[in-house]
């Protein structure tokens, strides 16, 4: 690069830093700029053949901040001020509340959005939801569910805990204990326990396009007497299948957690593209989805449920990924990223 390019571009960028711009009004102050009359001036020292061509670049850098300048102030009209620390005051007139943006500048974050059509799933299956809590203590999220002091089952449930020693629950489990409890009278009443949980859990994660800190989890919980893994793995295939409106084949396979025995992986074949293998199943045909098994005696016992007479199932997993590839999203940062031309996409 010239000497001469090499000056349009540093003052290219000393104009167009934010703070050099805030001090230009309009036009004729970016014609008095005097970073540009220095190039101006730097005309007439260069070669006779050079000056046209070096003219027209420093004009094209001053029809590019006015731009710049036309197009914030613009964008500053069109926006209403927002003043945040304006209380709303139910005393006053609707036209003197203090001017906030309007629902109507927002829109349903894509999880929520299709949140809502996984609860309508379970809702027709007969299914209550409740959401989880975000903040909880040691005996929700390992003593409930049958993790022994020190157990290193623990250790893959690594979050995030404040002083006093609360719990960022890194899984939407903590709540089979509550819900257990809450709804033990159904089943005095002759009717199952069926309730979907969805909530957002954190983790302490290295954070890459699959592994966020904070995502959501869907867990399901339904106890009745006689329930066995057939009834929970059709119950999981009858939602699969509606959400990704597909046929699909479902298997399970073992795998341990502490509150379930025996406990699964259940993996679903590919709904994009039937088992051949895709960037979505990377190439194997099939996705693990949930974990999920019989929910164990010792977890319905610490909700005083009776395990002699009752038994159920229970599955956990993240909504985050269902939906990344329902949509072919690459990357889960973008959900909590607040990039709004992400968020747009889904308007
Ligand atoms: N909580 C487990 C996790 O986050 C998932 C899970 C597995 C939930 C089995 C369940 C279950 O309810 O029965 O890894």
């Amino acid at each position: 690069m010239d000497y001469t390019q090499q000056k349009v571009i540093e003052t290219r960028k000393l104009l167009l830093s934010s703070e050099r711009l805030k001090t230009l009004a309009d036009k004729s102050d970016v014609s008095k700029a005097k970073e540009l009359r220095e190039l101006y001036q730097y005309i007439g020292t260069l070669p006779t053949e050079q000056r046209a061509a070096f003219g027209k670049e420093v004009n094209q850098l001053r029809d590019e901040i006015v731009e710049k300048l036309d197009s914030i102030r613009e964008l500053d009209q069109s926006l209403t001020p927002i003043d945040l620390s304006a209380p709303f005051d139910i005393n006053l007139p609707i036209e003197q509340q203090p001017k906030l943006l309007t629902a109507d500048h927002g829109s349903i974050h894509p999880l929520m959005r299709e949140l809502a059509t996984i609860l309508d799933i379970f809702y027709r299956m007969g299914f209550t939801a409740i959401e989880s809590r975000q903040i909880d203590d040691d005996f929700h999220m390992f003593g409930s569910l049958n993790f022994p002091v020190g157990h290193p089952a623990r250790d893959d449930y690594d979050t995030f805990i404040t002083k006093e020693g609360l719990i960022a629950p890194a899984h939407t489990s903590t709540m089979q204990n509550r819900v257990l409890k809450q709804y033990k009278t159904d089943l005095e009443a002759d009717l199952p326990i069926a309730v979907v949980i969805p909530g957002r859990v954190f983790r302490n994660e290295d954070m890459d396009a699959r592994h966020e800190h904070t995502f959501y989890q869907l867990e399901g919980i339904y106890v009745d007497k006689t329930i066995h893994a057939g009834n929970l793995i059709a119950t999981l295939k009858t939602f699969f299948q509606a959400y990704y409106t597909k046929d699909l084949d479902i298997k399970i396979q073992p795998f341990y957690f502490p509150f379930t025995e025996p406990s699964f992986e259940l993996v679903m074949s590919c709904p994009f593209c039937s088992k051949k293998g895709c960037s979505v199943c990377s190439q194997v045909g099939w996705i693990e989805m949930v974990g999920c098994g019989m929910i164990h005696p010792n977890v319905l016992s610490a909700a005083n449920i009776d395990p002699t007479k009752y038994s159920g199932f229970a599955w956990g997993g993240g909504i985050d990924r269902l939906v990344m590839m329902k949509y072919n999203i690459e990357d889960i940062r973008y959900f909590e990223a607040g990039k709004l031309d992400f968020l747009r996409q889904f308007l």
